[in-house]
Protein backbone atom coordinates (compact mmCIF):
# COMPACT_ATOMS: atom_id res chain seq x y z
CA UNK A 1 0.00 0.00 0.00
CA UNK A 2 2.66 2.10 0.41
CA UNK A 3 4.40 1.64 -2.63
CA UNK A 4 1.05 2.15 -4.11
CA UNK A 5 1.07 5.76 -2.63
CA UNK A 6 4.62 6.54 -3.34
CA UNK A 7 4.07 5.56 -6.69
CA UNK A 8 1.50 7.95 -7.42
CA UNK A 9 3.01 10.90 -5.73
CA UNK A 10 6.16 10.68 -7.79
CA UNK A 11 3.82 10.29 -11.12
CA UNK A 12 1.70 13.12 -10.00
CA UNK A 13 5.07 15.24 -9.19
CA UNK A 14 6.25 14.11 -12.74
CA UNK A 15 2.88 14.60 -14.59
CA UNK A 16 1.51 18.10 -12.56
CA UNK A 17 2.79 20.23 -15.18
CA UNK A 18 3.84 18.05 -17.92
CA UNK A 19 0.20 17.01 -18.27
CA UNK A 20 -0.56 20.49 -20.31
CA UNK A 21 1.92 19.69 -22.95
CA UNK A 22 2.27 16.25 -22.70
CA UNK A 23 0.42 14.98 -26.03
CA UNK A 24 2.18 18.09 -27.78
CA UNK A 25 5.31 16.72 -26.69
CA UNK A 26 4.64 12.74 -26.81
CA UNK A 27 3.24 12.47 -30.65
CA UNK A 28 6.84 11.89 -31.63
CA UNK A 29 8.71 9.88 -29.28
CA UNK A 30 6.01 7.33 -28.24
CA UNK A 31 5.45 5.69 -31.54
CA UNK A 32 3.10 2.70 -32.13
CA UNK A 33 -0.10 3.69 -30.02
CA UNK A 34 -1.56 4.20 -33.10
CA UNK A 35 -0.38 0.65 -34.34
CA UNK A 36 -1.30 -1.11 -31.02
CA UNK A 37 -5.38 0.89 -31.65
CA UNK A 38 -5.23 -0.73 -35.19
CA UNK A 39 -4.36 -4.18 -33.95
CA UNK A 40 -6.97 -4.19 -30.93
CA UNK A 41 -9.61 -5.11 -34.09
CA UNK A 42 -11.63 -4.51 -30.52
CA UNK A 43 -15.51 -6.48 -31.86
CA UNK A 44 -18.49 -4.70 -31.89
CA UNK A 45 -20.41 -3.80 -28.56
CA UNK A 46 -17.22 -4.99 -26.74
CA UNK A 47 -15.25 -3.43 -23.89
CA UNK A 48 -11.60 -2.05 -23.43
CA UNK A 49 -9.18 -1.12 -20.92
CA UNK A 50 -6.20 0.79 -20.62
CA UNK A 51 -4.07 0.16 -17.80
CA UNK A 52 -1.59 3.61 -17.30
CA UNK A 53 -4.24 5.37 -19.53
CA UNK A 54 -2.07 9.29 -18.84
CA UNK A 55 -4.31 11.80 -20.50
CA UNK A 56 -6.64 9.55 -22.35
CA UNK A 57 -5.39 10.06 -25.86
CA UNK A 58 -5.23 6.45 -26.82
CA UNK A 59 -8.70 5.89 -25.06
CA UNK A 60 -9.90 8.84 -27.62
CA UNK A 61 -8.44 7.27 -30.11
CA UNK A 62 -9.85 3.56 -29.61
CA UNK A 63 -12.97 5.27 -29.04
CA UNK A 64 -13.45 6.92 -33.00
CA UNK A 65 -11.87 3.97 -34.34
CA UNK A 66 -14.34 1.52 -32.53
CA UNK A 67 -17.78 3.41 -32.71
CA UNK A 68 -19.68 0.82 -30.47
CA UNK A 69 -17.43 -0.30 -27.38
CA UNK A 70 -17.31 0.89 -24.07
CA UNK A 71 -13.83 2.25 -23.04
CA UNK A 72 -11.99 2.57 -19.52
CA UNK A 73 -9.02 3.66 -18.59
CA UNK A 74 -7.32 3.79 -14.95
CA UNK A 75 -4.61 5.61 -14.13
CA UNK A 76 -1.99 6.35 -10.73
CA UNK A 77 -1.94 9.54 -10.91
CA UNK A 78 -4.66 11.61 -9.44
CA UNK A 79 -2.95 14.92 -11.76
CA UNK A 80 -3.38 13.21 -15.47
CA UNK A 81 -6.56 11.49 -14.79
CA UNK A 82 -7.56 15.36 -14.57
CA UNK A 83 -6.40 16.21 -18.31
CA UNK A 84 -7.52 12.70 -19.70
CA UNK A 85 -11.12 13.66 -18.07
CA UNK A 86 -11.22 17.01 -19.78
CA UNK A 87 -9.90 15.96 -22.89
CA UNK A 88 -12.80 13.25 -23.04
CA UNK A 89 -15.29 15.93 -22.25
CA UNK A 90 -13.78 18.02 -24.83
CA UNK A 91 -13.78 15.28 -27.53
CA UNK A 92 -17.76 14.69 -26.68
CA UNK A 93 -17.22 10.68 -25.54
CA UNK A 94 -17.82 11.11 -21.32
CA UNK A 95 -20.61 9.05 -22.37
CA UNK A 96 -18.26 5.78 -23.69
CA UNK A 97 -15.27 6.41 -22.06
CA UNK A 98 -15.05 6.16 -18.21
CA UNK A 99 -12.42 6.91 -15.90
CA UNK A 100 -11.04 5.33 -12.55
CA UNK A 101 -7.67 6.23 -10.44
CA UNK A 102 -5.76 2.57 -9.53
CA UNK A 103 -2.50 1.01 -9.78
CA UNK A 104 -2.35 -1.12 -12.67
CA UNK A 105 -0.98 -3.71 -10.39
CA UNK A 106 -3.34 -4.57 -8.59
CA UNK A 107 -6.32 -2.72 -10.14
CA UNK A 108 -9.74 -4.26 -9.43
CA UNK A 109 -12.35 -3.09 -11.59
CA UNK A 110 -16.00 -4.09 -10.23
CA UNK A 111 -16.11 -1.82 -7.61
CA UNK A 112 -15.50 1.04 -10.17
CA UNK A 113 -16.98 -0.11 -13.19
CA UNK A 114 -19.14 -2.49 -12.46
CA UNK A 115 -18.17 -5.29 -14.55
CA UNK A 116 -14.80 -7.58 -13.91
CA UNK A 117 -13.25 -8.85 -17.37
CA UNK A 118 -12.42 -6.91 -20.52
CA UNK A 119 -12.62 -8.24 -24.13
CA UNK A 120 -9.40 -5.93 -25.09
CA UNK A 121 -6.68 -4.80 -21.96
CA UNK A 122 -3.94 -2.70 -23.19
CA UNK A 123 -0.83 -0.85 -21.83
CA UNK A 124 0.85 1.79 -23.54
CA UNK A 125 4.06 3.07 -22.30
CA UNK A 126 4.10 2.15 -18.84
CA UNK A 127 5.53 -1.28 -18.16
CA UNK A 128 8.71 1.63 -18.65
CA UNK A 129 6.95 3.13 -15.80
CA UNK A 130 6.26 0.84 -12.85
CA UNK A 131 8.38 -0.60 -11.06
CA UNK A 132 6.71 -3.77 -10.47
CA UNK A 133 5.36 -3.96 -14.20
CA UNK A 134 5.32 -7.90 -14.75
CA UNK A 135 2.67 -7.74 -11.63
CA UNK A 136 0.66 -4.77 -14.51
CA UNK A 137 1.03 -7.38 -17.47
CA UNK A 138 0.00 -10.25 -14.84
CA UNK A 139 -3.09 -7.87 -13.63
CA UNK A 140 -4.08 -6.92 -17.14
CA UNK A 141 -4.27 -10.62 -18.27
CA UNK A 142 -6.20 -11.26 -15.72
CA UNK A 143 -8.66 -8.84 -16.19
CA UNK A 144 -9.21 -10.69 -19.95
CA UNK A 145 -12.75 -11.67 -20.92
CA UNK A 146 -12.73 -15.79 -22.15
CA UNK A 147 -11.41 -15.40 -25.89
CA UNK A 148 -10.18 -11.62 -24.73
CA UNK A 149 -6.19 -10.08 -26.18
CA UNK A 150 -4.00 -7.89 -24.03
CA UNK A 151 -1.37 -5.82 -26.36
CA UNK A 152 1.57 -4.12 -24.86
CA UNK A 153 3.55 -1.12 -26.76
CA UNK A 154 6.52 0.03 -24.73
CA UNK A 155 10.18 1.43 -25.70
CA UNK A 156 12.33 -1.55 -26.98
CA UNK A 157 15.99 -1.82 -26.86
CA UNK A 158 17.15 0.13 -30.10
CA UNK A 159 19.15 -2.77 -30.99
CA UNK A 160 19.31 -1.53 -34.62
CA UNK A 161 19.79 1.85 -33.98
CA UNK A 162 23.41 3.72 -33.55
CA UNK A 163 25.28 3.10 -29.87
CA UNK A 164 25.20 6.66 -29.11
CA UNK A 165 22.04 7.58 -29.69
CA UNK A 166 20.45 4.30 -27.36
CA UNK A 167 22.89 5.64 -24.80
CA UNK A 168 21.49 8.91 -24.78
CA UNK A 169 18.11 7.99 -25.42
CA UNK A 170 18.57 5.95 -22.15
CA UNK A 171 20.14 8.66 -20.25
CA UNK A 172 17.18 11.18 -21.09
CA UNK A 173 14.62 8.42 -20.34
CA UNK A 174 16.03 7.19 -16.33
CA UNK A 175 15.70 11.18 -16.07
CA UNK A 176 11.48 10.59 -16.11
CA UNK A 177 12.13 7.35 -14.01
CA UNK A 178 11.36 5.05 -17.20
CA UNK A 179 13.56 1.70 -18.72
CA UNK A 180 12.97 0.27 -21.30
CA UNK A 181 12.43 -3.45 -19.96
CA UNK A 182 14.95 -5.99 -21.73
CA UNK A 183 13.22 -9.31 -20.84
CA UNK A 184 9.76 -7.99 -21.78
CA UNK A 185 9.45 -10.36 -24.01
CA UNK A 186 10.43 -13.27 -21.93
CA UNK A 187 8.22 -12.04 -19.07
CA UNK A 188 4.97 -12.34 -21.68
CA UNK A 189 6.39 -15.90 -23.70
CA UNK A 190 5.65 -17.10 -19.51
CA UNK A 191 2.23 -15.05 -19.67
CA UNK A 192 1.26 -16.67 -22.34
CA UNK A 193 1.86 -20.15 -21.88
CA UNK A 194 0.14 -19.73 -18.31
CA UNK A 195 -2.58 -17.97 -19.73
CA UNK A 196 -2.45 -20.73 -22.89
CA UNK A 197 -2.32 -17.60 -25.17
CA UNK A 198 -0.78 -17.16 -28.54
CA UNK A 199 2.07 -14.35 -28.21
CA UNK A 200 2.93 -12.35 -31.55
CA UNK A 201 5.78 -9.83 -30.56
CA UNK A 202 7.10 -7.14 -33.01
CA UNK A 203 10.01 -4.69 -32.52
CA UNK A 204 9.17 -1.34 -34.04
CA UNK A 205 11.41 1.63 -35.90
CA UNK A 206 14.32 -1.01 -35.49
CA UNK A 207 13.79 -1.70 -31.88
CA UNK A 208 13.36 1.39 -30.69
CA UNK A 209 9.59 0.35 -29.44
CA UNK A 210 8.53 -3.29 -29.24
CA UNK A 211 4.73 -4.15 -29.76
CA UNK A 212 2.93 -7.49 -28.29
CA UNK A 213 -0.10 -9.28 -28.68
CA UNK A 214 -1.56 -12.15 -26.03
CA UNK A 215 -4.38 -13.53 -28.27
CA UNK A 216 -6.20 -15.80 -25.33
CA UNK A 217 -9.16 -16.61 -28.68
CA UNK A 218 -7.12 -19.22 -29.70
CA UNK A 219 -7.41 -21.19 -26.64
CA UNK A 220 -10.92 -20.62 -26.65
CA UNK A 221 -10.99 -21.80 -30.13
CA UNK A 222 -9.20 -24.65 -29.15
CA UNK A 223 -11.83 -25.82 -26.25
CA UNK A 224 -14.87 -24.64 -28.75
CA UNK A 225 -13.60 -27.17 -31.45
CA UNK A 226 -12.42 -30.17 -29.31
CA UNK A 227 -15.98 -29.66 -27.73
CA UNK A 228 -14.58 -28.51 -23.99
CA UNK A 229 -16.65 -24.87 -24.03
CA UNK A 230 -18.62 -26.28 -20.81
CA UNK A 231 -15.78 -26.73 -19.24
CA UNK A 232 -14.47 -23.45 -19.94
CA UNK A 233 -17.50 -21.65 -19.40
CA UNK A 234 -17.52 -23.35 -15.46
CA UNK A 235 -13.32 -21.94 -15.20
CA UNK A 236 -14.85 -19.01 -16.07
CA UNK A 237 -18.00 -19.04 -13.90
CA UNK A 238 -15.87 -20.17 -10.82
CA UNK A 239 -13.19 -17.48 -11.69
CA UNK A 240 -15.86 -14.69 -11.69
CA UNK A 241 -17.42 -16.40 -8.21
CA UNK A 242 -14.47 -16.08 -6.86
CA UNK A 243 -13.11 -12.65 -7.24
CA UNK A 244 -16.79 -11.14 -6.05
CA UNK A 245 -16.36 -13.51 -3.05
CA UNK A 246 -12.99 -12.16 -2.57
C1 LIG B 1 4.29 7.60 -20.28
S1 LIG B 1 2.68 7.71 -19.64
C2 LIG B 1 1.72 6.85 -20.89
C3 LIG B 1 0.32 7.34 -20.97
C4 LIG B 1 -0.53 6.70 -22.07
N1 LIG B 1 -0.67 5.29 -21.84
C5 LIG B 1 0.06 6.97 -23.43
O1 LIG B 1 0.38 6.02 -24.15
O2 LIG B 1 0.15 8.15 -23.80
C6 LIG B 1 2.68 6.56 -18.31
C7 LIG B 1 1.41 6.58 -17.50
O3 LIG B 1 1.42 5.47 -16.62
C8 LIG B 1 0.88 5.89 -15.37
N2 LIG B 1 1.33 4.97 -14.33
C9 LIG B 1 2.57 4.82 -13.79
N3 LIG B 1 2.57 3.85 -12.86
C10 LIG B 1 1.30 3.36 -12.80
C11 LIG B 1 0.66 2.34 -12.05
N4 LIG B 1 1.34 1.62 -11.15
N5 LIG B 1 -0.65 2.11 -12.24
C12 LIG B 1 -1.36 2.84 -13.15
N6 LIG B 1 -0.82 3.82 -13.89
C13 LIG B 1 0.50 4.07 -13.74
C14 LIG B 1 1.42 7.30 -15.21
O4 LIG B 1 0.71 8.04 -14.25
C15 LIG B 1 1.28 7.82 -16.62
O5 LIG B 1 0.01 8.41 -16.81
Amino acid sequence: MANVKSSALLMDKIYKNQRHFYDLTRKHYLPGRDHLIRHLAAPRGSTVLELGCGTGRNLIEAARAYPTCQLFGVDISAEMLKTAEANIHKADLSHRIHLAEGDATSFDPFGKFGIDTFDRVFLSYCVSMIPSWEGALRNGTKLLAKGGQLSVVDFGQQEKLPGLFRLMLRKWLARFHVIPRANLKDVLHDIAQDKRAKMRFLPLYRGYAYYAELDSSFYTRFMEKSGQIDLLKAENESHREIRKAG
